[in-house]
């Protein structure tokens, strides 16, 4: 299983759900954060959200998956949200070592999707 974390710009997050739900990957967590990238949220600034210093408001989506779903999953959230300029946004995949779903205590790839 991994565990995917994607920080993208707020206004691709439709399009990226949109994706997403196309190929069946529907359980998701979406927060607003601010953060900043190689440029230091200096150069990006026209593409708006800006916050304060020289942080960006971005979105994040954090998601779950079993080990079929992560390149579906990342080439999703790439086809909603690459436009090719400067903070698209990054993509993290890491190793996750355990689910539980509380209501029936299911574990793993049971408990995951
Ligand atoms: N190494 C990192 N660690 C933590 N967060 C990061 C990292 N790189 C990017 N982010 C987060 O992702 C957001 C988007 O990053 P961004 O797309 O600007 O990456 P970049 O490396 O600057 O690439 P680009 O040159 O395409 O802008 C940042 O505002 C920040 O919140
Ligand atoms: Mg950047």
């Amino acid at each position: 299983m991994k565990y995917i974390i994607a920080v993208i710009q707020p206004d691709r997050l439709d399009e990226v759900l949109k994706k997403l739900t196309q190929k069946e990957i529907h359980l998701v967590t979406v927060s607003s954060v601010i953060g900043r990238g190689r440029q230091k949220g200096i150069a990006e600034v026209y593409r708006g959200h800006k916050e304060q210093g020289s942080l960006l408001k971005k979105v994040k989506l954090e998601i779950a998956v079993n080990d079929e779903f992560v390149e579906p999953t990342i080439k999703a959230i790439i086809e909603g949200s690459r436009t090719e300029k400067i903070g698209d946004g990054k993509i993290f995949v890491i190793d996750l070592s355990e689910c539980v779903r509380i209501r029936t205590g299911e574990r793993g790839n049971e408990a995951i999707g």
